[in-house]
C-alpha cells in the first residue's frame, strides 16, 4: 500500500513556502521528470496533469487525426477515448485468452492504409508482446504506443515497458503504483516526439500548434519525487501478494491463473484469473454467490463487455453529435462493430475475476483465504443464492428509470418516496458497486461515481 510521510510533507512544505506551485526551473517538476526518465531508462519524460491528458495530446503529436485509425485493445477504453478526442477512429484488435493482452496477429490483421499506430495496454501490470508488435509496426511503417498506466517498471525481455514504442504513458492517479493524487508522465527516446508532445500540453500566449493546458503542478511533483523512491518497495510487496493469490487458485481446475508472456517482469496492479466453472458444472451466479458468502472482495466480469460494445463508443456524441469521426468525409473506412469483432475479448471479459493486487500482505492473505473458501463452497454445492434486498430492487428501478445517477442522486429520489430507508452516500455507493458486481449484471459505471442501468441478463 502506498505510504505517505515525512519526505512528502517536507517537499510539499517547500513548495508552499516558495509561493510558486507551477513548473519552475530547478523545482520539483524538473527533478521528477529527470528522476523518472532515469529510473525508466528513457531519454525524455513529459509531465502532465493526468495520463489521460497526455494521451489526448499523443495522436496530434504523432500526426494522427481525421481520417486516420489507431489499433487499440478492447479490454480498457482509455486509448480509444484519446482517439475519439482527436477525431481518430479506434480499431479494435483481439486479445490473448491466457492473459487478456493484445494479440499481435489480430493487430496485424487490422492494419489498413489509414492506420497510424498500434496503441497497446500493459493491462494490470503484465507486459504485452511488444517485441512482436514493434516488428509489425516497423514492417508497416506505423508507430507503436504503449499505455503503461498499470505497469510502472514492468519489463519485457530485459527492457522496461514504455521504451519499446515511440511513447509510453504512466498514470499517477490515487489508485496507481505511484500516486500523486492526479498526474501522469510520458516517456520517449525520440527528440522530435518529445518536442511535439511538449508543445501540445502547454498553452502559451500564442501557441505554435493547437494545444491546451495539460500541466502538472509542483505540488504533485513534490509528492511524485518522494513516491518514486518507494516504488521498488511497493512492488516487492505486490509481487508477494500476487504469489499468494495465484497460489489460492493453483489447484482449482476451473479457475485459470493469468499467464504472463515468457520474458516478462510483471508490476502487479490488479490480480485476475479466468472463470471456467463449466469444467466442474459450476455456474457463474453460484460462484459469485460463493464469493459473497465467503466474504471475498473479488469483482466478476470487469467491464463486462469489450470497449466497442459501449454506447459512447458506438454513438460518439462529441463534435456536435454529427457522428464524427466515423462518418467524417475524410474517413474512407467503415465502422461496423458487430458482436464477434473480437471473439476472445467478448468471451473472456465477463469471465474475469479480479481484485486489487496493491494491498499489504495481511490483506492479501485474507483475500486468498476467502477465495479458497469460495472455491470450496462452490464445489460443495452449499451456496445460498444471491437475492436482491428490497432497497437494492428500489435502486435498480430508480437507475433504470432515471439514470445514469450517482449515489447522492439516488438517495434524494429515495428520500422523496418516504419509505423510511435512511442511507448515506458511502453506504449507497457500496450498494451500487455491489449491484454492478452482481450477475446478471444490471448496473455499470457511467463516470467516476455514476451508475447506468444495463440489463445484461
Ligand atoms: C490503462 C489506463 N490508461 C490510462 C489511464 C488514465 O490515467 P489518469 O487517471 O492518470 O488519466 C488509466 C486510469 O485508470 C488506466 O487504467
Amino acid at each position: 500500500m502506498p505510504k505517505f510521510g515525512k519526505e512528502e510533507i517536507r517537499n510539499l512544505t517547500k513548495v508552499i513556502e516558495s509561493g510558486c506551485f507551477c513548473d519552475k526551473r530547478g523545482g520539483f517538476m524538473d527533478q521528477f521528470r529527470a528522476d523518472f526518465a532515469r529510473e525508466l531508462h528513457a531519454k525524455h519524460a513529459v509531465a502532465g496533469g493526468a495520463a489521460m491528458l497526455l494521451m489526448h495530446a499523443i495522436p496530434g503529436a504523432i500526426g494522427a487525426g481525421a481520417g486516420d485509425e489507431i489499433i487499440c485493445d478492447p479490454v480498457v477504453q482509455f486509448h480509444g477515448i484519446a482517439c475519439l478526442h482527436n477525431n481518430v477512429v479506434p480499431v479494435w484488435a483481439d486479445v490473448r485468452p491466457d492473459n487478456f493482452l493484445m494479440d499481435p496477429a489480430s493487430a496485424e490483421k487490422r492494419i489498413t492504409k489509414r492506420t497510424k499506430a498500434i496503441w497497446v495496454t500493459h493491462l494490470w501490470g503484465f507486459p504485452a508482446e511488444v517485441d512482436k508488435l514493434k516488428k509489425i509496426a516497423d514492417k508497416h511503417g506505423i508507430i507503436l504506443l504503449e499505455d503503461c498506466a498499470h505497469a510502472l517498471t514492468a519489463s519485457y525481455k530485459g527492457k522496461l515497458v514504455g521504451n519499446w514504442g515511440a511513447i509510453g504513458t504512466f498514470s499517477f492517479n490515487m489508485g496507481k503504483q505511484l500516486p500523486t493524487g492526479e498526474g501522469g508522465m510520458a516517456i520517449t527516446n525520440d527528440d522530435r516526439l518529445f518536442a511535439e508532445l511538449n508543445r501540445r500540453i502547454i498553452f502559451g500566449e500564442s501557441p505554435e500548434v493547437l494545444s491546451s493546458n495539460y500541466r502538472m503542478t509542483e505540488l504533485q511533483a513534490a509528492v511524485g519525487v518522494a513516491q518514486l523512491k518507494k516504488v521498488p518497495g511497493y512492488l516487492k510487496e505486490y509481487r508477494q501478494v500476487r504469489g499468494i493469490l495465484d497460489e489460492a487458485v493453483a489447484d482449482c481446475s476451473w479457475l485459470d491463473q493469468r499467464k504472463p508472456v515468457p520474458g516478462s517482469v510483471v508490476a502487479p496492479y490488479i490480480w485476475s484469473a479466468l472463470f471456467r466453472g463449466e469444467r466442474k458444472g459450476i455456474t457463474q451466479p453460484v460462484f459469485h454467490a460463493a464469493l459473497r458468502q465467503a466474504g471475498a472482495h473479488i469483482w466478476f466480469g470487469f467491464t463486462q463487455r469489450p470497449a466497442y460494445m459501449y454506447d459512447f463508443f458506438r454513438n460518439p456524441n462529441a463534435y456536435g453529435n454529427k457522428g464524427c469521426p466515423y462518418n467524417c468525409h475524410l474517413y474512407t473506412g467503415k465502422v461496423d462493430w458487430k458482436e464477434g469483432l473480437c471473439p476472445v475479448a467478448e468471451e473472456v471479459i465477463p469471465r474475469i475475476i479480479s481484485t486489487s493486487n496493491m494491498v499489504g500482505l495481511a490483506k492479501g492473505r485474507a483475500e486468498a483465504r476467502a477465495l479458497g473458501e469460495a472455491i470450496r463452497l462452490a464445489e460443495s454445492g452449499n451456496v445460498k443464492p444471491l437475492e436482491y434486498a428490497p432497497l437494492e430492487k428500489e435502486v435498480l428501478a430508480i437507475v433504470k428509470a432515471r439514470g445514469p445517477l450517482d449515489p447522492m442522486e439516488v438517495i434524494a429520489i429515495i428520500e422523496k418516496k418516504k419509505k423510511g430507508w435512511h442511507t448515506d452516500e458511502h453506504y449507497m455507493f457500496g450498494i451500487m458497486e455491489g449491484l454492478r458486481d452482481r450477475f446478471p449484471y444490471k448496473l455499470s459505471h457511467a463516470g467516476p461515481r455514476k451508475f447506468a442501468y444495463h440489463d445484461l441478463t
